[in-house]
């Protein structure tokens, strides 16, 4: 989607255009009758956000209407939705080039609005051989935001797509080896630092978890490490993103029953986000210094392959009873969390992983489960900006008495506790790894992938939490300031 800023005239404009219509301010440049804009009022009464549309044959004005009364998050989500009832609505129509303006609308609003048409256009083409609609051109009014400021958000948008992508593409085409090359060419264009381990150097490195999952494939695992550290940076220890990049979780020998197994291929959503939000920090220079600790792997359980009851000695010496070989995430993660820990004396580790079922089941596909340790000031900051940007997290308790349920007769902790409690379980193994680091879990299995369509989510893989990570970063000199 190409975006490009002009100034409109709209009377005498000729193409499809898009009006938002926040405000009674908006009726000085609406290009209706008298009795168009009747009838757009009486509809705007009965319902305060419908979507309204005039034949201008052969083109369509399509009027947005929302409610700019409404609290900022709210009103700009709403825009968001909008969108992609817009973008239905112009595929439908065939249309490919749009206008948008809306005299009244504010910079966040007109963004919002955009962001909701870039997300919601987006489909996985890779592997149809007709390539399906797009709107591919969209002009904006340039009286409502800048060039820089349009820049830096398709410069994001640009990454939550990529993000998708990788989400997407199955695993027959998309193992550890192929991510980690994609991520260290990135990382080179963009001047971030960036080191990828292969297997030997893992096994060298006693990563125990990394190896054992793996050892079920005929795939070489990887172990990538990118850190950004630009000049201007507000914080000297760095922030630590870690995500979780099962290629394709099988369940290993624990196999996965029935149709469990499909969607696995987006088991490696949280090594994507992370990469991604490292990436459109670099992207636009956010002073922040952070590295993204990403283990690679598939989970199989071919050859030689992890069983339960096994014991694995972790990279921080921590021995693990492993109990079912499909609780296989909170191996990988916390042996990058543990590396993170010992090798960047980071302030704040961050992970994001697709970890539990039970996530899914306690919250649905709304939000993130999130849990915290020792990370109060900066949790609270992310569930702020979190409710901004409409990707929300939700706080799980994290009590003392959560810790026994993963106490091991035979290792110090075992890989998964009772049927109860499993998000929180899973959460707690990790947090074992961050040791006395401030540390924040968030479990995204409910929003990763979609299996189909919602608002402006495309079927399939999200990039749900890029834009709050993001915002969380942006704003993290205030953590600073205070
Ligand atoms: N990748 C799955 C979790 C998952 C499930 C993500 C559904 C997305 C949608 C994870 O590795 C897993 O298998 N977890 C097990 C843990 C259990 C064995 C303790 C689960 O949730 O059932
Ligand atoms: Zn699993
Ligand atoms: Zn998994």
């Amino acid at each position: 989607m190409q975006f490009r800023l002009e100034q409109l005239n709209l009377k005498e404009y000729e193409g499809d255009v898009v009006l938002l219509y926040g405000s009674e301010v908006a009726d000085r440049c609406l290009p209706l009758s008298k009795k168009e804009l009747e009838f757009l009022k009486a509809r705007r009464e009965e319902k305060a956000d419908a979507i309204v549309t005039f034949d201008r044959l052969p083109y369509h004005i399509y009027i947005v209407n929302f409610d700019s009364e409404k609290s900022p998050s709210i009103c700009q989500e709403h825009l968001r939705r909008s969108a992609a009832k817009v973008v239905e609505m112009l595929k439908a129509n065939k249309v490919a080039a749009i206008a948008v303006t809306g005299e009244g609308a504010i910079p966040e609003e007109m963004v919002a609005f955009l962001e909701g048409l870039y997300l919601a256009d987006y489909t996985f083409d890779r592997y149809k051989t007709e390539s399906p609609a797009h709107v591919s051109d969209v002009t904006i009014e340039s009286a409502f935001i800048s060039q820089e400021e349009l820049d830096r958000n398709v410069k994001l948008w640009n990454r939550i797509f990529w993000c998708r992508e990788w989400v997407n593409l199955p695993v027959a085409d998309f193992n550890a080896e192929e991510f980690a090359s994609e991520l260290e060419e990135i990382a080179q264009d963009l001047g971030v630092k960036c080191s990828v381990f292969d297997k030997k150097q893992i096994e060298s490195l006693r990563m125990g978890g990394l190896t054992a999952v793996n050892k079920g494939s005929v795939d070489e695992p990887r172990f990538v490490v990118m850190e950004y550290a630009p000049k201007d940076a507000v914080n000297e220890k760095p922030v630590a993103l870690v995500g979780k990049g099962v290629m394709y979780d099988t369940g290993g020998l624990n196999i996965k029953p029935d149709d469990y197994m499909q969607e696995m291929k987006s088991d490696m959503a949280g090594a994507a986000t992370m990469a991604s939000v490292l990436f459109a920090a670099a992207d636009n220079g956010l002073p922040i210094h952070l590295v993204a600790l990403l283990p690679l792997t598939d989970s199989r359980p071919g050859f030689n392959a992890y069983a339960a009851d096994d014991v694995l000695t972790m990279y921080d010496g921590t021995t693990v009873e492993v109990v079912n070989t499909d609780a296989e995430g909170r191996l990988i993660l916390a042996d990058a969390i543990a590396y993170a820990v010992a090798n960047y004396d980071p302030e704040l580790v961050v992970d994001a992983a697709t970890l539990t079922g039970a996530a899914v089941r306690a919250i649905g596909t709304y939000g993130i489960a999130a849990m915290q340790q020792g990370a109060d000031n900066a949790f609270n900051l992310m569930k702020i900006m979190s409710n901004q940007v409409y990707e929300r997290i939700a706080e799980f308790p994290f009590w003392d008495e959560y810790d026994e349920l993963i106490k091991s007769e035979v290792a110090d902790i075992k890989n998964c506790g009772i049927a109860q409690a499993g998000t929180i379980t899973a959460g707690k193994f990790l947090a074992h790894f961050a040791k006395k680091v401030p540390y924040i879990h968030l479990d995204i299995a409910g929003v990763a992938y979609f299996s189909k369509k919602q608002e402006y989510y495309a079927h399939g893989g999200s990039g749900y939490g890029i834009r709050m990570l993001y915002a969380f970063l942006q704003t993290y000199e205030m953590l600073k300031n205070n």
